[in-house]
């Protein structure tokens, strides 16, 4: 499949976990890439792996001035702008550790949650999508979380973060419809990335529990964001994906009561 050629993306978060998933698909289906992210030394070892095809770009998603320059260096490297996957989100320790609940939450860490993750999607659609309406129109995928669908006992300010990507969304699709630019967005489980890997391992158990399918790749992510970002899904604007492994969609009592039928089962058959 070719589905990229003679197009250019924009990947943010690029140089890591999904987001680099997305941009090495991206070449491989004949498109460039810019990868762009907070660490530009990662970014830097990336492009290079993807050779003329991919440009590193250094920027800071919790500021305006650098998203612009961005998105204009990307530009002005490649010519144009078909695509943006909006997709970078601050999951540092520090700001993990500290995300916590309503009435404990530093305001500060709330505020640098919703700066990256929310302000860093609207202003990279506010700088992109002028850029891919001269290019004829093209398409915005955005990473949101399944922790935005639901509540949960931490991390308050990320999980309300990811659940406004899913109005950004749709706003996004509803405005620049008519100019050719479609918005969709991801919302992953659990997915084996430097972020997930550092979880504790009686943590770990519990999230597999509860996962009815193996945890992700950020394989598994980019196949979907590729296919949202591309021709393929000309027809598809405003949604947004859960793509987990069957996280959210089973009864919630599923593992517990999975266990408790396998009680009964091996009981039933002592007797
Ligand atoms: N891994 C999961 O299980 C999972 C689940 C649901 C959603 N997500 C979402 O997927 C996206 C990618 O996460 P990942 O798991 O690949 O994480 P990751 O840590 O592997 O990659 C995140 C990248 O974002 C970059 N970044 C962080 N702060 C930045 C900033 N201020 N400006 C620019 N770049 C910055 C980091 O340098 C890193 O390269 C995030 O939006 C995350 O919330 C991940």
């Amino acid at each position: 499949m070719n589905r990229f050629e003679n197009k250019v993306a924009i990947v943010t978060g690029g140089a890591s976990g999904i987001g680099a998933a997305v941009c090495r698909r991206i070449v491989a289906e004949g498109g460039k890439v810019a990868v762009a992210d907070v660490s530009g030394d990662r970014a830097e070892v990336l492009a290079k792996e993807l050779g003329p095809a991919g440009f590193a770009v250094q920027f800071d998603a919790a500021e305006a001035s650098s998203i612009e320059k961005m998105v204009e260096a990307t530009v002005q490297h490649f010519g144009r702008l078909d695509v943006l996957h909006n997709n970078a989100a601050d999951v540092s320790a520090p700001i993990q550790m500290g995300d916590t609940t309503a009435v404990d939450i530093d305001i500060a860490i709330w505020d640098r949650v919703m700066q990256v993750n929310l302000r860093g999607y609207l202003l990279g659609c506010k700088y992109a999508i002028p850029h891919i309406i001269r290019s004829g129109g093209g398409s915005i995928v955005n990473t949101a979380s399944g922790a935005g669908a639901r509540g949960d006992l931490v991390r308050i300010a990320y999980g309300v973060s990811k659940g406004a990507i899913y109005t950004l969304t749709k706003y996004v699709a509803a405005q620049y419809a008519h100019q050719g630019v479609r918005c969709n967005a991801v919302a992953p489980g659990l997915v084996m990335t430097p972020a997930l890997e550092g979880s504790p391992p009686g943590m770990m158990e519990i999230l597999k529990r509860h996962t009815l399918l193996e945890f992700g790749k950020p394989e598994d992510i980019a196949a979907l964001v590729t296919f949202l970002a591309s021709g393929e899904a000309a027809y598809i604007t405003g949604q947004v994906y859960g793509i987990d492994g069957g996280l959210l969609m089973h009864n919630p009592m599923h593992a517990d009561l999975k266990d408790y039928m396998e009680q009964a089962a091996a009981a039933h058959a002592a007797a």
